[in-house]
Protein backbone atom coordinates (compact mmCIF):
# COMPACT_ATOMS: atom_id res chain seq x y z
CA UNK A 1 0.00 0.00 0.00
CA UNK A 2 1.16 3.55 -0.69
CA UNK A 3 2.40 5.09 2.33
CA UNK A 4 1.18 8.39 3.65
CA UNK A 5 3.18 11.31 5.31
CA UNK A 6 1.80 14.40 7.28
CA UNK A 7 4.78 17.17 7.06
CA UNK A 8 3.98 20.18 8.72
CA UNK A 9 4.99 23.39 7.48
CA UNK A 10 5.03 22.18 4.25
CA UNK A 11 3.46 25.10 2.19
CA UNK A 12 6.88 26.39 1.70
CA UNK A 13 11.26 26.10 2.63
CA UNK A 14 11.99 23.01 4.27
CA UNK A 15 8.61 21.51 4.75
CA UNK A 16 7.68 21.96 1.24
CA UNK A 17 10.77 20.17 -0.11
CA UNK A 18 10.21 17.25 2.14
CA UNK A 19 6.61 16.94 1.23
CA UNK A 20 8.06 16.91 -2.62
CA UNK A 21 10.83 14.98 -1.83
CA UNK A 22 8.73 11.87 -0.75
CA UNK A 23 5.96 12.44 -3.21
CA UNK A 24 8.71 11.55 -5.48
CA UNK A 25 9.19 8.22 -4.29
CA UNK A 26 5.21 7.67 -4.51
CA UNK A 27 4.15 8.63 -1.11
CA UNK A 28 0.78 10.43 -0.51
CA UNK A 29 1.60 13.58 1.68
CA UNK A 30 -0.33 15.69 3.22
CA UNK A 31 1.00 18.70 3.50
CA UNK A 32 -0.46 21.58 6.43
CA UNK A 33 0.67 24.75 6.82
CA UNK A 34 -1.56 27.67 8.75
CA UNK A 35 -0.20 29.52 5.46
CA UNK A 36 -3.27 28.54 2.92
CA UNK A 37 -2.16 31.20 -0.06
CA UNK A 38 1.40 29.43 0.09
CA UNK A 39 -0.37 25.94 0.31
CA UNK A 40 -2.31 26.31 -2.95
CA UNK A 41 1.29 26.32 -4.80
CA UNK A 42 2.03 22.86 -3.58
CA UNK A 43 -0.99 20.99 -4.28
CA UNK A 44 -1.09 18.22 -6.75
CA UNK A 45 1.44 15.22 -7.81
CA UNK A 46 1.10 13.58 -4.74
CA UNK A 47 0.80 16.56 -2.10
CA UNK A 48 -2.93 17.42 -0.50
CA UNK A 49 -2.98 20.05 1.46
CA UNK A 50 -4.52 21.17 4.87
CA UNK A 51 -4.66 24.56 6.25
CA UNK A 52 -3.40 23.81 9.80
CA UNK A 53 -1.80 25.54 12.91
CA UNK A 54 -0.04 23.26 14.56
CA UNK A 55 -0.78 24.77 17.95
CA UNK A 56 -4.05 24.39 17.95
CA UNK A 57 -4.89 21.07 19.45
CA UNK A 58 -8.16 20.35 18.26
CA UNK A 59 -7.42 21.19 15.07
CA UNK A 60 -4.88 19.24 14.97
CA UNK A 61 -6.67 15.76 15.76
CA UNK A 62 -9.39 16.60 14.05
CA UNK A 63 -7.05 16.31 10.52
CA UNK A 64 -5.71 13.68 11.65
CA UNK A 65 -9.32 11.76 12.04
CA UNK A 66 -10.36 12.32 8.73
CA UNK A 67 -6.70 11.42 7.42
CA UNK A 68 -5.76 7.91 5.85
CA UNK A 69 -3.58 5.96 8.63
CA UNK A 70 -0.13 8.17 8.75
CA UNK A 71 3.37 6.19 8.17
CA UNK A 72 4.92 8.95 8.83
CA UNK A 73 4.85 12.82 10.79
CA UNK A 74 7.48 15.41 9.68
CA UNK A 75 7.35 18.39 12.01
CA UNK A 76 8.68 20.85 10.05
CA UNK A 77 6.03 23.64 11.02
CA UNK A 78 8.15 26.27 13.08
CA UNK A 79 8.60 30.16 13.49
CA UNK A 80 12.04 32.41 13.86
CA UNK A 81 11.93 35.68 15.91
CA UNK A 82 14.41 38.87 15.72
CA UNK A 83 17.48 37.96 16.68
CA UNK A 84 17.48 40.16 20.89
CA UNK A 85 19.44 40.18 23.51
CA UNK A 86 17.93 38.31 26.55
CA UNK A 87 17.50 41.37 28.37
CA UNK A 88 15.06 42.34 25.49
CA UNK A 89 13.03 39.13 24.29
CA UNK A 90 9.23 40.05 25.45
CA UNK A 91 7.73 37.31 27.62
CA UNK A 92 5.09 36.72 24.96
CA UNK A 93 7.39 36.24 22.54
CA UNK A 94 9.40 33.63 24.55
CA UNK A 95 5.50 31.88 24.95
CA UNK A 96 4.78 32.21 21.25
CA UNK A 97 7.81 30.24 20.29
CA UNK A 98 7.23 27.55 22.68
CA UNK A 99 3.86 27.45 21.90
CA UNK A 100 4.70 26.78 17.95
CA UNK A 101 7.80 25.24 18.01
CA UNK A 102 7.53 22.60 21.11
CA UNK A 103 3.71 22.62 21.54
CA UNK A 104 2.98 22.02 17.51
CA UNK A 105 5.56 19.22 17.93
CA UNK A 106 4.03 17.72 20.72
CA UNK A 107 0.57 18.00 19.92
CA UNK A 108 0.99 16.05 16.56
CA UNK A 109 3.56 13.63 17.67
CA UNK A 110 0.72 13.22 20.53
CA UNK A 111 -1.91 12.93 18.21
CA UNK A 112 -0.32 10.62 15.66
CA UNK A 113 1.16 8.19 18.34
CA UNK A 114 -2.48 7.74 19.32
CA UNK A 115 -3.37 6.03 16.00
CA UNK A 116 -0.41 5.23 14.30
CA UNK A 117 0.53 1.16 14.04
CA UNK A 118 4.11 1.71 13.19
CA UNK A 119 6.16 4.36 11.45
CA UNK A 120 8.64 7.48 12.18
CA UNK A 121 8.22 10.77 13.98
CA UNK A 122 10.82 12.96 12.58
CA UNK A 123 10.95 16.40 14.25
CA UNK A 124 12.69 19.52 12.29
CA UNK A 125 15.14 21.33 15.16
CA UNK A 126 17.86 23.20 14.65
CA UNK A 127 22.05 23.14 14.92
CA UNK A 128 20.91 26.05 17.13
CA UNK A 129 19.88 23.97 19.90
CA UNK A 130 23.48 23.12 21.09
CA UNK A 131 23.18 27.20 22.15
CA UNK A 132 23.75 30.33 20.34
CA UNK A 133 23.39 34.47 21.18
CA UNK A 134 20.70 36.82 20.23
CA UNK A 135 17.69 34.12 20.08
CA UNK A 136 17.44 32.60 23.56
CA UNK A 137 13.70 31.98 22.97
CA UNK A 138 14.54 30.22 19.60
CA UNK A 139 17.40 27.88 20.79
CA UNK A 140 15.28 27.05 24.10
CA UNK A 141 12.50 26.19 21.96
CA UNK A 142 14.55 23.75 19.62
CA UNK A 143 16.65 22.24 22.89
CA UNK A 144 13.13 21.18 23.95
CA UNK A 145 11.98 19.50 20.69
CA UNK A 146 15.71 17.23 21.03
CA UNK A 147 14.33 16.30 24.34
CA UNK A 148 10.87 15.64 23.17
CA UNK A 149 12.61 13.35 20.53
CA UNK A 150 14.10 11.62 22.99
CA UNK A 151 11.31 10.86 25.54
CA UNK A 152 9.25 9.91 23.08
CA UNK A 153 11.59 7.73 21.10
CA UNK A 154 11.93 5.48 24.30
CA UNK A 155 8.42 5.27 24.85
CA UNK A 156 7.20 4.91 21.54
CA UNK A 157 10.07 1.83 20.44
CA UNK A 158 8.22 -1.16 21.21
CA UNK A 159 5.36 0.10 19.20
CA UNK A 160 8.15 0.05 16.16
CA UNK A 161 7.48 4.36 15.77
CA UNK A 162 11.36 5.68 15.70
CA UNK A 163 11.22 9.29 16.93
CA UNK A 164 14.06 11.21 15.70
CA UNK A 165 15.31 14.98 15.13
CA UNK A 166 17.17 16.86 12.34
CA UNK A 167 19.37 19.68 13.00
CA UNK A 168 20.04 21.67 9.80
CA UNK A 169 22.44 24.52 9.83
CA UNK A 170 21.84 27.58 7.54
CA UNK A 171 18.98 27.04 4.88
CA UNK A 172 18.19 29.06 2.59
CA UNK A 173 14.22 29.64 3.35
CA UNK A 174 12.24 32.24 3.53
CA UNK A 175 12.89 32.28 7.39
CA UNK A 176 16.36 33.69 6.31
CA UNK A 177 15.30 35.98 4.46
CA UNK A 178 15.11 39.10 6.88
CA UNK A 179 18.28 38.95 7.51
CA UNK A 180 20.28 42.43 6.51
CA UNK A 181 23.03 41.77 3.81
CA UNK A 182 25.45 42.42 6.48
CA UNK A 183 23.86 39.81 9.00
CA UNK A 184 24.26 37.40 6.30
CA UNK A 185 27.20 37.69 5.96
CA UNK A 186 28.16 37.18 8.99
CA UNK A 187 25.99 34.05 9.41
CA UNK A 188 27.67 32.39 6.25
CA UNK A 189 30.98 32.94 7.24
CA UNK A 190 30.31 30.68 10.38
CA UNK A 191 28.84 27.95 7.82
CA UNK A 192 31.64 25.30 6.32
CA UNK A 193 29.82 25.59 3.22
CA UNK A 194 29.96 29.19 3.36
CA UNK A 195 26.78 29.81 3.11
CA UNK A 196 22.62 28.69 3.59
CA UNK A 197 22.22 24.68 1.82
CA UNK A 198 19.15 23.94 -0.50
CA UNK A 199 16.59 22.77 1.73
CA UNK A 200 16.35 19.74 -0.67
CA UNK A 201 19.25 18.68 1.56
CA UNK A 202 17.71 18.42 4.80
CA UNK A 203 14.32 16.58 2.66
CA UNK A 204 17.25 14.00 2.02
CA UNK A 205 17.98 13.44 5.67
CA UNK A 206 14.15 13.44 6.90
CA UNK A 207 14.35 10.81 3.43
CA UNK A 208 16.73 8.41 5.17
CA UNK A 209 15.11 8.87 8.75
CA UNK A 210 11.55 7.66 6.59
CA UNK A 211 12.72 4.97 5.10
CA UNK A 212 12.67 0.99 6.92
CA UNK A 213 16.43 1.14 7.48
CA UNK A 214 16.64 4.64 8.51
CA UNK A 215 13.70 3.83 10.98
CA UNK A 216 16.32 1.91 13.00
CA UNK A 217 17.94 4.87 13.79
CA UNK A 218 15.91 6.19 17.08
CA UNK A 219 15.88 8.93 19.52
CA UNK A 220 19.07 10.47 17.28
CA UNK A 221 19.82 14.34 16.51
CA UNK A 222 21.05 13.90 12.81
CA UNK A 223 23.21 17.65 12.59
CA UNK A 224 23.02 18.56 8.95
CA UNK A 225 25.09 21.42 8.77
CA UNK A 226 28.64 20.80 7.55
CA UNK A 227 30.20 20.28 10.68
CA UNK A 228 29.61 23.41 12.22
CA UNK A 229 28.96 22.22 15.29
CA UNK A 230 31.87 21.07 15.91
CA UNK A 231 33.42 24.19 16.60
CA UNK A 232 36.07 26.39 15.17
CA UNK A 233 39.57 25.52 14.06
CA UNK A 234 42.20 28.18 13.78
CA UNK A 235 43.97 26.89 10.56
N1 LIG B 1 16.00 28.07 7.46
C1 LIG B 1 16.92 27.73 8.36
O1 LIG B 1 18.07 28.22 8.31
C2 LIG B 1 16.60 26.72 9.45
C3 LIG B 1 17.67 26.21 10.18
C4 LIG B 1 17.42 25.29 11.18
C5 LIG B 1 16.12 24.86 11.44
N2 LIG B 1 15.09 25.40 10.70
C6 LIG B 1 13.75 24.92 11.04
O2 LIG B 1 13.16 24.34 9.90
C7 LIG B 1 11.74 24.43 10.00
C8 LIG B 1 11.17 24.98 8.70
O3 LIG B 1 11.63 26.31 8.55
P1 LIG B 1 11.94 26.96 7.12
O4 LIG B 1 13.33 27.44 7.16
O5 LIG B 1 11.49 26.06 6.03
O6 LIG B 1 11.04 28.26 7.22
P2 LIG B 1 9.74 28.74 6.39
O7 LIG B 1 9.32 29.99 7.06
O8 LIG B 1 10.04 28.76 4.95
O9 LIG B 1 8.69 27.58 6.66
C9 LIG B 1 8.04 27.43 7.89
C10 LIG B 1 6.60 27.05 7.61
O10 LIG B 1 5.96 26.79 8.86
C11 LIG B 1 4.67 27.35 8.78
N3 LIG B 1 4.17 27.61 10.14
C12 LIG B 1 4.64 28.48 11.05
N4 LIG B 1 3.88 28.46 12.15
C13 LIG B 1 2.91 27.55 11.93
C14 LIG B 1 1.80 27.07 12.68
N5 LIG B 1 1.54 27.55 13.91
N6 LIG B 1 1.01 26.12 12.15
C15 LIG B 1 1.26 25.63 10.91
N7 LIG B 1 2.26 26.07 10.13
C16 LIG B 1 3.08 27.00 10.64
C17 LIG B 1 4.84 28.63 7.98
O11 LIG B 1 3.61 29.10 7.45
C18 LIG B 1 5.83 28.17 6.92
O12 LIG B 1 5.18 27.68 5.78
C19 LIG B 1 11.45 25.32 11.21
O13 LIG B 1 11.10 24.51 12.31
C20 LIG B 1 12.78 26.00 11.47
O14 LIG B 1 12.95 26.37 12.82
C21 LIG B 1 15.30 26.30 9.71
Amino acid sequence: MQPHALVTGGAQGIGRSVAERLAAQGWSVTAADRDEAALAAVEGQGIAPAVLDVSDSAAVAALVDRLPPLDVVVNCAGIAAELLPLKDIPREAFERMLRVNLGGTFILAREAARRMERGAIINIASRGYLGGAGAAHYVASKAAVVGLTRALAVELRWRGISVNAVAPGMVETRMIDDFTPEMRARLSRLEPAGGPMPPATIAEAVAYLASAAGRMVNGQVLLVDGGKSLGVAPC
